[in-house]
């Protein structure tokens, strides 16, 4: 054991830097109120956005998917893995999101591995929003391809950046989240389409925050935007609003054919179990069916961050239900989220790293699980946090 000794050194230094994470333990399933650590709180901190994460008619289809196909695949997909729910599931997300094509992975995460170094290398060049989500990142140096890190959402670096860069490339892509996880602002999608077609770049758009949430009856952001057949890729989750598990690739016909042939995590790893799919293709049917969910999301989202602008807390630059409580220096952010927490919420503080320094905050998550009352208690109990600690009078 004595050669693993370092990673106490490890642990120490992550708590003297602040960064050590205390893992809460919620006990029952997910839901606007949940038990946390022996104790009854709001939770403003999950992305079951449209509180499908405990609904019945998506833990029904899971027990039917059990009874039919059993807990588990038995194998990777490639081999004797490929059940027919799981080709029902990519042919119904694929209608869902208005694209040719559908691949099932195990995670977003792992969709994004599956993707990136799949169809880049060296040789390539990949431009990337500087505050792209993790897994891209690692995708991008699993890749091999050269990696330009444009500022956030500028387009204007990113074409200065295509200019600079891509003489020599074999090929190009942009990638860059749909929906930025920390600050609920929008990629501007149009504009990087535009230059995209300017430079002959592949365009790729992680959506992991956008659907469900986003355009018509949560379709995601090309619907949003109106892009439909422009953007070359598309990245999904099922742990986010579907409220499940697993991830998928939307795309041409001939991309996802592809990536069913070489993309590793799809080829070495087991896919998503019975239960898994059956839940999904409830949520997407749900959502297919009525955008009832998506609106109460919506208007909760505005009325909670009325209620903080009214108080006069920052919520940044927010265009989402990711609404961020701006508190500055990671010490108030973490005595704003424990004293939230000896009040019955439930909302966690995001400091460096995970934001530049001097940008900690308190980030809520709205969900359509939440009612006007849970608002207007959290609203209150920030309200009363906030003047304890002169964040607003
Ligand atoms: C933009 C983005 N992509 C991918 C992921 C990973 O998704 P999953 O939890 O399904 O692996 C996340 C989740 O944090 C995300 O925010």
């Amino acid at each position: 054991m004595a050669k693993l000794d370092f990673l106490a050194e490890e642990m120490q230094s992550l708590k003297e830097q602040g960064l050590f994470a205390t893992i809460r333990t919620i006990e029952g399933s997910q839901g606007a109120w949940v038990t946390v650590d022996g104790k009854k709180v709001l939770n403003l901190c999950s992305n079951n956005y449209l509180g499908f994460a405990n609904m019945a008619e998506l833990k029904e289809r899971a027990k039917e998917a059990i009874d039919r196909y059993g807990v588990g695949p038995g194998a990777v997909r490639t081999i004797a893995g490929t059940q027919s729910i799981h080709l029902e599931l990519e042919k119904k997300l694929a209608e869902f999101k208005e694209a040719p094509a559908c691949i099932l992975l195990q995670a977003g995460f792992t969709a994004n591995v599956a993707v990136i170094p799949t169809i880049t290398g060296e040789g390539d060049v990949i431009f990337s929003d500087e505050l792209n989500h993790a897994s891209i990142i690692d995708a991008c140096k699993l890749s091999k391809a050269r990696v330009m890190r444009y500022a956030h959402n500028d387009v204007n670096d990113l074409r200065a950046k295509l200019q600079d860069e891509s003489k020599d490339a074999r090929r190009k892509l942009i990638v860059t989240d749909g929906v930025f996880s920390m600050d609920g602002d929008i990629a501007p999608l149009p504009e990087i389409v535009k230059v995209a077609r300017e430079f002959d770049a592949i365009v790729m758009v992680d959506d992991a925050h956008g659907e469900g949430v986003l355009g018509k009856s949560g379709r995601g952001i090309v619907n949003h935007f109106g892009l439909e057949g422009q953007v070359d890729i598309e990245v999904g989750t099922l742990s986010k609003a579907f409220g499940v598990m697993g991830g998928y690739v939307t795309g041409p016909t001939l991309l996802i054919d592809y990536l069913k042939q070489r993309a590793r995590p799809f080829l070495f790893s087991t896919g998503l179990t019975p239960a898994d799919v059956g839940a999904a293709l409830a949520a997407v049917e749900v959502l297919m069916k009525s955008d009832e969910l998506v609106k109460k999301l919506w208007d909760n989202a505005a009325y909670f961050k009325k209620g903080l602008k009214d108080a006069g807390f920052d919520i940044g630059k927010s265009e989402t239900p990711i609404t961020p409580v701006m508190l500055g220096e990671a010490k108030v952010a973490q005595d704003f989220s424990r004293m939230l927490f000896e009040r019955d919420i439930f909302a966690q503080a995001i400091a460096y790293p995970t934001v530049p320094r001097g940008k900690a905050r308190i980030r809520c998550m709205l969900s359509a699980a939440h009612s006007r009352q849970d608002l207007d208690f959290a609203l209150e109990r920030f309200v009363e946090v906030g003047r304890k600690l002169g964040v607003v009078s």
